[in-house]
């Protein structure tokens, strides 16, 4: 322990007293000079990816005013549930009322309740929540097995890897996000659709059997990313929040 004050010291004096904790990014020590009345989120939200790993996109929130106006130089601080990082963790918004931060998950699978807050001129805070999710192994092969067989059926956006072929189909099969359609079906239902085609629940033939395909630990690891991604969530899902 002995051994860090002096880094730590170093540090506080380079960079005028920020604190010697992993999730204060340089940005904390910036005095603010506006204040906002709300936060919105910009984009970022509703992530899926890794856990232990940083989230493809980042995320962005905006101050505004009580006009629905951006305010720069307005203080936001970032929290999460134990073991996610921000970098930066604090900092003012930018010229179009902007805060960016890139996230990394923590270990455990499960949906991340984020918060950033930012304070009124009364000093009153201002929070906002955003989600996340965390894949775990399974789930991460399942979000894989989606994407080689399943989504350019299940997603009706295109990319460029892939032309999706929703519009073609006359039976408009659900994106796995959807819980209200998904949560209702069992996992035995999920299974039998899956390994046995539509016509197994009496559903269309479009959608096709993958029971020769995939084996029953490929079957489990995509339902298991299903109930993960689902919108309302499936169940009682793992939800880690804020620490206190
Ligand atoms: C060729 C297109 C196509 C592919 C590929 C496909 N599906 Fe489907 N799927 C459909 C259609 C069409 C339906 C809707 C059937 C109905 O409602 O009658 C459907 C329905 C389903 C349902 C029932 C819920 C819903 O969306 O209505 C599940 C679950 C499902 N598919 C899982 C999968 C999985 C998992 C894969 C990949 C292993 C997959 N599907 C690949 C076309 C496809």
């Amino acid at each position: 322990m002995r051994r860090f004050l002096p880094i730590c010291a170093i540090a506080v004096a380079l960079v005028g007293g920020v604190a010697c904790s992993h999730t204060s990014g340089p940005g904390s020590s910036a005095k603010p000079t506006a204040f906002g009345a709300a936060l919105v989120e910009s984009s970022g939200g509703k992530q899926t990816g890794g856990v232990g790993a940083a989230l493809a996109q980042p995320v962005v929130v905006q101050v505004n005013d009580d006009q629905g106006n951006a305010v720069p130089n307005a203080l936001v601080a970032m929290r999460g549930p134990a073991g996610v990082v921000f970098d930066p963790a604090a900092g003012l918004s930018d010229s179009s009322g902007q805060f960016t931060t890139n996230v990394t998950l923590g270990f455990s699978p499960a949906r991340y309740q984020l918060s950033a807050t930012t304070a009124t001129k009364a000093n009153k805070a201002v929070e906002l929540k955003i989600e996340e999710i965390g894949l775990g192994y399974q789930q991460t092969l399942g979000s894989q097995l989606n994407d080689q067989y399943c989504s350019r059926c299940h997603n009706s956006e295109s990319t460029p890897e892939r032309v999706s072929n929703y519009d073609n189909l006359e039976v408009k099969p659900h994106p796995f996000t959807e819980g209200d359609t998904l949560n209702k079906m069992s996992d035995a239902d999920l299974t039998s659709i899956i390994s046995f085609g539509g016509p197994a629940l009496n559903k269309s033939p479009l959608m096709p059997p993958y029971g020769y395909t995939l084996t029953k630990a490929q079957t489990q690891a995509l339902i298991s990313y299903i109930r993960m991604v689902s919108d309302p969530p499936y169940g009682v899902p793992g939800v880690v929040h804020v620490e206190k």
